[in-house]
């Protein structure tokens, strides 16, 4: 997670939802600009990848999350939250990353 609020012109990262509402070890889906984020918080650090499984067309908010190790429910590849690497088939494809920021207590992502 990158607590750096640096952001390209005068658009403000956008808010999604509040670090004290995020269950640590809970997958936590949420919209951001039309396409289904999973918010996963390990800790105090919270990562961003698509919520939507790379081998089949089912949201990973129902996956189990082991520290890192996110498993798709529906046929069980493995991935890790923090690079958004296949770590087990039958997914063959990785999972996009979002950049997350924290700034006081919300959890957001680049508006740009
Ligand atoms: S849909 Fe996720 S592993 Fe098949």
């Amino acid at each position: 997670m990158s607590t750096d609020t640096h952001t390209t012109g005068n658009a403000k990262p956008e808010r999604l939802v509040r670090l004290d509402q995020l269950a640590p070890g809970k997958p936590h889906r949420v919209e951001y600009r039309g396409r289904g984020i999973l918010l996963c918080r390990v800790e105090d650090t919270v990562y961003a990848v698509q919520d939507t499984c790379t081998h089949e067309d089912i949201s990973l908010s129902l996956g189990v999350l082991c520290e890192y190790r996110l498993r798709c429910p529906l046929h069980g590849s493995q991935f890790d939250i923090r690079t958004g690497k296949v770590l087990d088939e039958p997914a063959d494809t990785d999972l996009r990353t979002f950049a997350v920021q924290l700034i006081d207590g919300w959890v957001c992502l680049p508006a740009d």
